[in-house]
């Protein structure tokens, strides 16, 4: 997902290109705003954290970009790709490490394993 950061800021089509040019397929891509119970559901593991009301104000700001994406490895390859959630230890080359400074707003988000990849297709394309 590209966060309401990464929307405002224009870096739909780096972030897309990067996993275009990696040799991802994007098998569905929706651009929506999530309402606080999406929000809610989708950072339930978070729920009780200090942080969990303004990650839930964070996320329900503006528009997102929800992809599903296909490819070898991709789960492990995409949070790599991500660098780590606090850009200010996230790698030179990675998305965070490129184009965030703060981890309130980090630009994108990803499934961190397949159980957790299901979960979240069926939140965000229950169509699918
Ligand atoms: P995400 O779920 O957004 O892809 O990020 P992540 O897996 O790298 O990090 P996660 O631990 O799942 O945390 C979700 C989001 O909550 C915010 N956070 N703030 N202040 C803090 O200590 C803290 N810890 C996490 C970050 O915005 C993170 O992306
Ligand atoms: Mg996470």
């Amino acid at each position: 997902m590209i966060k309401p950061d990464g929307v405002k800021r224009g870096l739909v089509g780096d972030i897309v290109g990067r996993l275009e040019r990696k040799g991802f397929t994007i098998v569905a891509m929706k651009h929506m705003t999530i309402d606080r119970d999406l929000a809610e559901r989708h950072y339930g593991e978070h729920k009780g954290r200090a942080f969990f009301d303004g990650l839930v104000g964070f996320i329900t700001s503006g528009p997102v970009v929800a992809m599903v994406v296909e490819g070898e490895g991709v789960i492990a390859a995409w949070r790599t790709m991500m660098g780590a959630t606090n850009p200010a230890e996230a790698d030179p080359g990675t998305i965070r490490g490129d184009l965030a400074t703060t981890i309130d707003e980090n630009v994108v988000h990803g499934s961190d394993a397949p159980d957790t990849a299901t979960r979240e297709i069926g939140l965000f394309f229950p169509e699918l």
